[in-house]
């Protein structure tokens, strides 16, 4: 029986069995995200009865010690409310469940030998079971992926059973460049099937980013609107108050650009502008996004540079309090040119998007955690409205808010009340808690269910991969030949003026965040 609680999923088919095996089970990632969404799914009554975990690291291979010390560490995180599904008590009998499908294997994951010890693993937890389905979930830093890959294929853990799946979850960034990226598809691609990899990109696993598919499609009225004759340009933000806190060593050799643009930003940008797919089929959805991916016009370093700002940021205040500089951060280079801030302008050179500017940043070290897609419609004609007292007539905008906060904002304009004809813009908010209950998530838990049931619809095909990396490549290689200038920002403000220059050359403004 899966742990089942009176008001678990109705509806929702419990997971097969699995073992599900985790490559860096001591990591940040695995503590703050993998096993709280793990226990989620467990409350919510959806893992099945046959369920198992192994975590593997270099540690003790006392297995018990682990057991107890791994769900420790989920109970301070879920806990004390420091986990991205906010504070939560932990159910007793939800997590003794669990406790009890916890196992350790100890290995260097760069030992080639290891795996072979692996698989004696996974073959004493599948014995006698009525299954043979395995995941391995790859929380581990990049340059491991290849070599895990491999180490699992020559074990023969990969091998497709009659009576079992076998799938690879591979984090992000997959790659560093276009090139790393085709090369690490090339490697994993001999090794297994594209339907055996499910590359994650967690933004997909956010209700809100889920939901603009929805809107966009199950309701009539937006679709006739969604183009390039409506949409005077399109503005998406992932701001973040957080500096790089602990992630020095890895964010200095990725920067902004590479840690959020090819991914999570245009998996945000390909789910506003892709058109409808033929059905929610994996492959289906799948192929619209590479599209319009692939639409994105390919510029040359030249132009890329002339697109893009770049920014870093330095001491400042966040919401009151003083942030030192980036690089003054933990195992950050003092001298870094990394760049904490991206701003991007691009274009999508299709028929229904033609001429349409879309503007896109991110950055860390920012006045506000914010993540929107804010569409801006063109201006009504003014004709009629030439002569009131204060002329501007205003664009109507809609906001798709992303997080936090997360909900969908009309602005448009109204009369206000009065015998003389004025106007004002006014806003129409829809709030999801003030509709839905939603349980407590990291955003992860429908992402390894997926996995578990096959279905790949949420997760990054190599062509949406690499795709994305096409697109950022130019501005990487004007970088790599040294024009990669930096704009400074102070911490807590909205990023470089330099990125408010960009728009105010083309009459635009960002929202404010
Ligand atoms: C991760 C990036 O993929 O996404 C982080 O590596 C970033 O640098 C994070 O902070 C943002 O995700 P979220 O869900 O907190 O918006």
């Amino acid at each position: 029986m899966p742990f089942n609680k009176p008001d678990s999923k109705k509806g929702t088919a419990v997971a097969p069995p699995c073992v599900f095996v985790v490559f860096g089970a001591s990591g940040d990632l695995t503590k703050r995200l993998l096993m709280p969404a793990i226990y989620n799914l467990v409350n919510e009554g959806l893992l099945n009865q046959d369920f198992a975990i192994v975590g593997i690291n270099r540690g003790d291979p006392d297995e018990e010690k682990f057991r107890v010390e791994l769900i420790q560490s989920v109970r301070e995180i879920v806990e004390g409310g420091s986990g991205e599904a906010g504070q939560v008590k932990m159910d007793a009998q939800a997590t003794a469940w669990l406790q009890e499908r916890v196992y350790h294997f100890s290995g260097d994951i760069t030992d080639g030998g290891m795996y072979d010890g692996l698989k004696g693993k996974v073959d004493e937890l599948l014995e006698g079971k009525s299954h043979r389905n395995v995941v391995f979930y790859l929380a581990t830093a990049p340059q491991f992926f290849g070599p895990v890959v491999e180490g699992l294929g020559n074990a023969g853990l990969l091998k497709k059973e009659e009576n079992g799946f076998r799938r690879v979850i591979i984090e992000k960034p997959f790659g560093t460049d276009l090139e790393s990226a085709r090369a690490l598809d090339k490697k994993i691609l001999n090794i297994v099937d594209e339907d055996q990899i499910f590359r994650i990109d967690h933004f997909l696993g956010k209700e809100t980013v889920q939901n603009i598919m929805v809107l966009r499609f199950a309701n009539f009225m937006f679709e006739p609107i969604w183009n390039r004759d409506h949409i005077d340009h399109v503005q998406i933000t992932a701001a973040e108050t957080v500096g790089v806190e602990s992630r020095g060593g890895f964010y200095d050799k990725t920067g902004a650009l590479r840690d959020m643009m090819p991914n999570h930003m245009f998996q945000l940008l390909a789910m506003m502008t892709m058109e409808a797919p033929n059905s929610f089929d994996a492959d289906a959805v799948r192929a619209e996004k590479a599209k319009v991916i692939e639409a994105i016009r390919r510029v040359s370093p030249e132009e890329a540079l002339k697109n893009a700002v770049r920014g870093q940021y330095v001491f400042g205040e966040v919401k009151g309090k003083p942030m030192q500089a980036y690089r003054q951060s933990p195992d950050v280079d003092p001298k870094s040119r990394t760049e904490t801030y991206i701003a991007l302008k691009l274009w999508i050179d299709n028929w229904r998007w033609a001429d349409v500017p879309f503007y896109i940043r991110t950055g860390k070290g920012m006045t506000a955690r914010k993540t929107e897609i804010a569409i801006q419609f063109k201006k009504a004609p003014g004709v009629l409205f030439r002569d009131i007292d204060d002329g501007q007539l205003s664009a109507s905008r809609m906001i798709f808010r992303i997080q936090p906060d997360e909900g969908i904002q009309m602005r448009f304009s109204a009369k206000e009340p009065g015998r003389k004809v004025r106007l004002s813009d006014v806003n129409m908010n829809f709030r999801y808690s003030d509709y839905f209950k939603s349980s407590p998530s990291t955003g992860y838990e429908t992402l390894i269910y997926d996995c578990l049931i096959g279905d790949a619809t949420l997760f990054q095909r190599a062509d949406n991969v690499e795709g994305g990396w096409a697109v950022v490549q130019p501005l990487l290689d004007a970088w790599a030949a040294g024009n990669d200038a930096v704009h400074w920002y102070e911490a807590g403000s909205a990023g470089p003026k330099e990125a408010d220059d960009m728009l105010a050359a083309d009459g635009r403004k960002w929202l404010a965040l």
